[in-house]
């Protein structure tokens, strides 16, 4: 019998808690895959590990209190130990990222950039030899103007394109914005691409975590391959 996604997912997810100890702060991040991380954190808390969340989302958030995961803020711990997330698209040789695709980049890249370790939980469907192959880049974008930010990411053809919610409404995002999801295909210069987004007028943050994954934990039939940065 073929093991599942979901269950590849749970054997990185699992494999992601027994990392954490006694005392440390821990970015909780968002998607499937990093739910059933938080799943798992959950578990180990009722056992008695001491560690206290930082959270990347409204729904992570909501998951980890009800598993009475403590949660404290970025201004009560602005340095986070080790931060627990998935990825859309995961670059085999740099381990670069894109994430957003559920729709939290903005608080994932905040909690990211403050964490000492980045672990990053996928099955292998996620990897990839070139970002941008597999998933668009997500770019968060203030609400008031929007068209205009999305005319001048197609200027630098960037295909963006409004991603919808339930219905015909736009997303929103849990810092109120839109997001404007680029198909750009595979990524030739990711360092470039980002430097680009950076610059434009009405963008938030985008889908490119370049050079900040400390480790990737694929789940396998085999059990877990984990990938370090070089
Ligand atoms: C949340 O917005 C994302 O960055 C997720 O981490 C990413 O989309 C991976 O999600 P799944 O684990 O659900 O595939």
């Amino acid at each position: 019998m073929s093991t599942s996604a979901d269950q590849l997912k749970q054997v990185a997810a699992d494999a992601s808690a027994e990392f954490l100890k006694d005392g440390q702060i821990v970015g909780l991040g968002s998607g499937t895959t990093a739910a059933l991380a938080v799943g798992a954190i959950g578990r180990r808390v009722a056992s008695g590990l001491r560690i206290t969340g930082i959270s990347t989302s409204e729904k992570t958030t909501a998951q980890a209190r009800e598993l009475r995961i403590p949660l404290a803020t970025l201004a009560e711990h602005p340095a986070i130990d080790i931060t627990i997330d998935g990825a859309d698209d995961v670059e085999l040789h740099t381990l670069n990222l894109i994430k957003g695709g559920g729709g939290n980049l903005l608080r994932e890249k905040i909690v990211a950039a403050a964490s000492a370790r980045l672990v990053i939980v996928v099955d292998k469907s996620k990897l990839v030899d070139r970002l941008g192959s597999h998933s668009p880049v997500p770019v968060e974008v203030v609400r008031f103007g929007w068209e205009a930010t999305a005319k001048r990411l197609t200027a630098l053809n960037l295909n963006p394109k409004l991603r919808k919610g339930d219905g015909d409404e736009p997303y929103i995002t849990d810092g109120g914005n839109y997001i404007l999801d680029c198909a750009v295909g595979p990524i030739s210069s990711a360092d470039q691409l980002g430097h680009e987004l950076d610059s434009v007028i009405g963008v938030v943050e985008h889908g490119l975590f370049l050079g900040i994954t400390s480790q990737v934990l694929i789940g396998t039939p085999d059990g877990v391959q984990t990938l370090n940065r070089a």
